[in-house]
C-alpha cells in the first residue's frame, strides 16, 4: 500500500477537514494509505515525528468533523523550517530534519493543504529533499497563485457580509457610520467582496491606495443628500494615511478610519475587527464543494503518479498546474476586475 503523507500548513480556515475527509475516502477506496502529519511541517521537525494513520486520528473527533471550522490535523503559520527561530532568539536552517523526517515515515509523496506562503516553503523543501509533492491551495485572503480561488476564501466571505448585515441596523438606529476591519493581509478579495454583497458605501484595499480627502467628501456629499448611517468597509492590510487627523500608527486601522470620518465629517462612528471569526466558522456549502473536488483530484492526481503540481480551480473546474510552471513567473492574483467594475457602476467609494 502506498503511504501518503498529508499536513494542512499555514493559517486555518473553513474547508481544511472537508478536504481531508475527501484525500481519505478516495484513498480508502484506492488501496492508499494516507498518513497524517500533525501541526503543518512543526510535526515533522518533533521528535518523535508527529504523524498517524490519517484514519486513526478522525476517530478521536466527532461524526460531524468534516463539516467543521479548524483542521483536525492542527496547523502552524511559525514553522519555516528555513529560518526557524529557535527559543533563544536564533534563526537556524532546520530544513534537513523535515527532509529526514518525510524519509523515515516511507512516504510515497506528501499532500500538502497550505497557502501562498507554505507553498513555496513546501515546494523549496520538496525540491531539497526529491520527494514527491502536491499541493492544495487554501486561505481565507485568496492570494495563491494559480487558482481562481482557495478553499476557505467563499466562506470568510460569507461572515464578514453577515457581518454588515449585523452592522447595518445598529447604525441606522444610531445614525452612525459604522466601519468593519476585514482580514486579507496584503490583499483586499474579501474586502471588495463583502463590501458590495454587505452594500457598504466606502471600501478601502491596500491595492488602491485610497486619497482620505476624497473619501471624507463621498461621505460628506451623501450626508449632504439626506443619508444618515454608513457603512464603511476597509481591509487590514491598508496603509491609511491621512495626516490632516492624527491617529496613533498602532492600532488597528479600522479604529483609525473611524477616528479619520468622526473628526472630519462629525459622524458617530464605530469600528469592529473581524478577526479570526471568518478563519474559524464552518465552511459553507461552496466551500465544502471546492474542498471536496481539490482533495479528491489531488488523490486522483497521485494515483495517476502526476506530482509536482498544485490542483487549482480554474475556468470552473479542478485542474492543476506544474510547480515549475507556477513559480517561473510568479504573479499575484489581483482583485476581480468585474467586481471592481461593478463596484465604480453602483457609486460605491473605493479611495479614489
Ligand atoms: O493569512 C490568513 C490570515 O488570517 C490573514 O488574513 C491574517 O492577516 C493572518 O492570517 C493572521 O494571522 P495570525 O493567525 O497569526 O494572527
Amino acid at each position: 500500500m502506498d503511504k501518503i503523507g498529508v499536513l494542512t500548513s499555514g493559517g486555518d480556515c473553513p474547508g481544511l477537514n472537508m478536504a481531508l475527509d475527501a484525500i481519505l475516502r478516495q484513498s480508502q477506496l484506492n488501496n492508499l494509505f494516507p498518513v497524517g502529519i500533525l501541526q503543518g511541517t512543526m510535526g515533522l521537525l518533533h521528535r518523535p515525528i508527529q504523524a498517524h494513520p490519517l484514519h486513526e486520528i478522525v476517530k478521536n473527533f466527532g461524526p460531524d468533523w468534516s463539516h467543521q471550522g479548524g483542521t483536525i490535523l492542527g496547523s502552524s503559520n511559525k514553522g519555516n523550517p528555513f529560518a526557524f527561530t529557535s527559543p533563544e532568539g536564533k534563526v537556524i536552517d532546520r530544513s534537513h530534519e523535515v527532509i529526514d523526517a518525510i524519509r523515515k515515515l516511507d512516504l510515497t509523496g506528501l499532500i500538502a493543504i497550505g497557502g501562498d506562503g507554505s507553498m513555496d516553503i513546501l515546494y523549496r523543501l520538496s525540491q531539497r529533499g526529491d520527494f514527491p509533492l502536491i499541493g492544495i491551495p487554501k486561505t481565507i485572503d485568496n492570494d495563491v497563485m494559480g487558482t481562481d480561488i482557495a478553499i476557505g476564501h467563499d466562506t470568510a466571505i460569507t461572515v464578514a457580509t453577515t457581518a454588515l448585515d449585523y452592522l447595518r441596523p445598529t447604525a441606522a438606529s444610531h445614525q452612525r457610520a459604522m466601519i468593519l476591519e476585514v482580514m486579507g493581509r496584503g490583499t483586499g478579495h474579501i474586502a471588495l467582496s463583502c463590501g458590495i454583497a454587505g452594500g457598504a458605501q466606502v471600501i478601502l484595499m491596500p491595492e488602491i491606495q485610497p486619497n482620505m480627502s476624497k473619501v471624507i467628501s463621498y461621505l460628506k456629499n451623501l450626508r449632504d443628500n439626506g443619508q444618515k448611517s454608513f457603512l464603511l468597509v476597509i481591509a487590514e492590510g491598508i496603509n491609511l494615511d491621512y495626516p490632516a487627523i492624527s491617529t496613533a500608527s498602532d492600532i488597528n486601522v479600522g479604529h483609525r478610519l473611524a477616528k479619520i470620518v468622526q473628526q472630519a465629517l462629525g459622524i458617530e462612528s464605530r469600528a469592529t475587527i473581524l478577526g479570526h471569526i471568518q478563519r474559524g466558522a464552518p465552511p459553507n456549502a461552496r466551500d465544502r464543494l471546492l474542498a471536496a473536488v481539490l482533495g479528491s483530484h489531488a488523490v486522483t492526481l497521485a494515483r495517476r503518479g502526476q506530482w509536482g503540481h498544485l490542483v487549482v480551480w480554474k475556468n470552473n473546474r479542478a485542474g492543476q498546474i506544474s510547480f515549475g510552471d507556477l513559480y517561473r513567473d510568479p504573479k499575484q492574483p489581483s482583485l476581480n476586475a468585474n467586481l471592481l467594475t461593478t463596484a465604480k457602476e453602483l457609486g460605491i467609494c473605493l479611495g479614489t
